[in-house]
């Protein structure tokens, strides 16, 4: 990613910013991205520096306390991994305030409870964005949550179901009032699912309708340009990052330098791309296995083939990765042979999203 010419940062990113009493250090958050912000991404993207506030992918409450194995790998953090927000969703009260209790007892800093996810297997009973229809219900469930932990609990949804219903103002203004830390608000509806652009005017609708917490803005920045773009139309005390974090693993030290003395620093070299995907992989490795870590790499792979222009013919040899030996030996080569060069007229990398039938989702 090349920054020609960033605009200068706004004044708020030098102020302190607060989540209820946590203070957090960079305004620059990573987004829950399910099946991709394992331990192991999130401890490779906190080394470079600039991230702020990082959240898990989704978990489900009730398998969390039902102790589940799957949920407790979503869950599973360490303490370099600081400050961490465990991400939850249900629908059923008990079980999210004992899920919340839980997560504080593994040394989260935070909660986040969602009511984006627009999947079908999340909204069918209830949960995610379905929520945002039933205000009382959601109201009720993240006062219960509020009063159940002490550490702050935010909460993460689009601007509403669809643009005849956009609740997230009115929402945000009600979980201000029943103790909320923080909102963080994904700029589409859930009928848009991924398409169209981002709608940074309802997000300042968020911004506006809440008395004093942090709204966090979330959807499409990819660049210091989007960073800029986005705390000016929004007026947002933070933004939360996701897909661009994964295009590019270095962006949070851009946009922290940024915020900082208003360069976002030297472009990653060559090495040091191939260098934090080597750590990724040995992460997840470490942590989940062999088996596991090589088949959820095989997912990153196209990702990483894109940001560390590492040569085609490496990257091909990796599609069916089967073992650490093998990713040593190819990513060796890899190095050793420099980056591809770019094509004219390469497009940038688009990242795949779920698309078609949003209800089939
Ligand atoms: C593959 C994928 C998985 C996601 N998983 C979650 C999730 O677990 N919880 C959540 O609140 N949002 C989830 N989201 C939504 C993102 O957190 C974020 O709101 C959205 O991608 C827009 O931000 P971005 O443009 O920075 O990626 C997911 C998005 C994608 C593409």
């Amino acid at each position: 990613m090349s920054h020609p010419s960033a605009e200068p940062p706004p004044s708020i990113v030098s102020e302190p910013l607060k989540l209820g009493q946590l203070a957090v250090g960079s305004r620059f958050f990573l987004a829950p991205l399910a099946g991709y912000t394992s331990l192991a991404f999130r401890l490779s993207v906190r080394e470079l520096g600039g991230l702020g506030l990082a959240t898990t992918d989704l978990v489900n409450a009730r398998s969390l306390i039902e102790g589940r194995r799957r949920a407790y790998e979503l869950a599973e953090t360490c303490p370099a991994d600081r400050p961490l927000s465990i991400q939850i969703y249900g629908i059923v009260i008990a079980e999210m305030e004992q899920a919340a209790r839980w997560v504080e007892g593994q040394g989260a800093q935070a909660v986040d409870i969602n009511m984006g996810c627009p999947v079908r297997k999340v909204v069918r009973c209830g949960g995610g964005s379905a929520l945002m229809r039933e205000t009382d219900q959601a109201v009720a469930l993240v006062s219960a949550i509020v009063r159940s932990v002490s550490i702050p609990v935010t909460v993460k949804m689009r601007l509403g179901w669809d643009d005849e219903s956009l609740t997230a103002p009115a929402l945000a203004r009600a979980f201000e009032q029943v103790g909320v830390a923080a909102v963080i608000i994904h700029g589409r509806t859930r009928q848009q699912g991924f398409s169209g652009r981002v709608n940074r005017a309802g997000i300042r609708a968020v911004v506006e309708a809440v008395d004093q917490i942090p709204v966090v803005a979330n959807g499409d920045v990819r660049s210091i340009a989007d960073a800029a773009t986005t705390f000016r139309e929004t007026g947002c005390a933070a933004i939360s990052i996701g897909r661009g974090a994964l295009a590019n693993p270095f962006f949070f030290r851009q946009l922290d330098s940024w915020a900082r003395t208003g360069d976002p620093g030297p472009e990653p070299t060559f090495a040091e791309r191939i260098t934090v995907m080597r750590g990724h992989f040995h992460g997840l490795v470490e942590r989940r296995g062999d088996k596991f870590g090589c088949l959820q790499f095989r997912k990153i792979l196209k990702w990483y083939f894109h940001f560390t222009r590492m040569r085609r013919e490496y990257y091909r040899q990796l599609l069916n990765l089967s073992s650490p030996e093998l990713f040593d030996r190819v990513i060796e080569e890899a190095a050793s042979a420099g980056p591809e060069p770019y094509a004219p007229g390469e497009r940038p990398f688009e990242i795949p999203v779920p698309s078609g039938a949003i209800d089939k989702w």
